[in-house]
């Protein structure tokens, strides 16, 4: 008796024309490891799936276990270890077992991705335990889950098409911004083009940035890639469902985050009317108090976001570098609060001309 597991849409039959939502007909492909006599899975692609032309090894593995197989605490001296070559190609190997192995390398060389061969084996690394359900802390800040992840690049175009081609991400949202139209005589400013790419099945986005002309040198972003030496995330974003109580804890635990002008929140009433958001469940001083942003897209539906300091300054740490956190609650805005890079250089420039 076959065992049939579904995900996502399907025809109504095998081997159907299965029309997709621009009319054309979806790519059907037949794909198993043991030719036809073993277990295989009907696929349906939105483009031709990548044809294999050749396999390669790229090294042969053999690693050799410490005889005295014993459980006792040991101290790793990665410190020690050779530094340079490639993330993918030149990890030692520090703890491991038939599934998966805990590696370490210091690289000079770049990889595009990591991919990891599972095989069953659930938990993220040897010795740990999944649940089904999360355990272990009552979650007090209440954070839901992970939102998007943003990244910093040179230029846009290679990393879109690979998220695109390789990865079968699709494009979700895209915007340009550039303050020099806020600046009167346009004799500077700083822009960015953002362009979020999502995977449908698994909700994941990323939003990935280029810095934009004119004055593309002193761009944010394009000095964020020259001191990094290259592209990076800048921050990852997490959801919530309350977040004045998040900041709110977060706050009297001595988190800080990055500020924001209170000419911002002198300014809100009208942009909340401008944006067509109207009226918010927020109390607008509780706001203005907590530092918490808001963006909307129409009437009802806005997100709420601030960011935490960046990783450096948190810390005090030089080497946690320019990665920042940012707190989201969605209140139907699917958007990422790009209106708020407008308004908080407005405020900034307008608490400056009041100072
Ligand atoms: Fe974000």
């Amino acid at each position: 008796m076959p065992i049939y597991h579904q995900l996502g849409e399907m025809p109504r039959k095998r081997h159907l024309p299965f029309r997709k939502k621009d009319g054309g007909i979806h790519y059907e492909e037949l794909m198993g490891n043991k030719g036809f006599v073993g277990p295989s899975s009907l696929l349906y692609h939105l483009r031709l799936p990548t044809a294999v032309k050749s396999v390669e090894p790229l090294r042969n593995v053999s690693w050799t276990a410490e005889p005295e197989r014993v459980v006792r605490h040991r101290h790793f001296r990665t410190a020690g270890l050779e530094t340079g070559g490639s993330p993918v190609l030149d990890r030692a190997p520090l703890l491991f077992n038939g599934d998966v192995a805990l590696s370490m390398v210091t690289p000079e060389k770049e990889d595009s991705f990591r991919f990891i061969q599972r095989d069953g084996y659930k938990p993220l690394y040897p010795g740990f335990e999944a649940h089904d359900e999360p355990s272990g802390g009552e979650n007090g800040i209440g954070f839901v889950g992970y939102d998007h992840t943003t990244s910093n690049f040179p230029t846009l175009a290679p990393a879109i098409l690979w998220l695109e081609h390789v990865m079968g991400f699709e494009r979700f949202w895209e915007i340009e911004f550039h303050t020099t139209d806020l600046v009167p005589d346009q004799s500077h400013g700083s822009g960015l083009r953002s362009i979020v790419m999502w995977d449908p099945g698994s909700g994941v986005k990323f939003a990935n940035n280029e810095p934009w002309r004119p004055f593309f040198r002193t761009s944010q972003i394009n000095a964020f890639c020259e001191e990094q030496h290259g592209a990076g995330i800048q921050h990852l974003a997490l959801s919530v469902k309350d977040i004045i109580h998040c900041v709110r804890e977060l706050r009297a635990r001595g988190i800080e985050f990055m500020p924001t002008p209170e000419t911002y929140y002198d300014a809100l009433p009208a942009r909340l009317e401008k944006l067509g958001v109207g009226s918010i469940d927020e109390d607008l001083g509780v706001l203005r108090e907590l530092k918490v942003l808001v963006d909307g897209d129409g009437p009802g539906s806005y997100l709420l976001q601030i960011f935490l300091k960046e990783s450096s300054g948190l810390y005090g740490e030089s080497e946690a570098g320019p990665f920042f956190f940012e707190i989201i609650q969605r209140k139907g805005d699917q958007g990422f609060g790009a209106g708020n890079f407008r308004a908080l250089f407005e405020s900034i420039e307008r608490a400056q001309a009041e100072a």
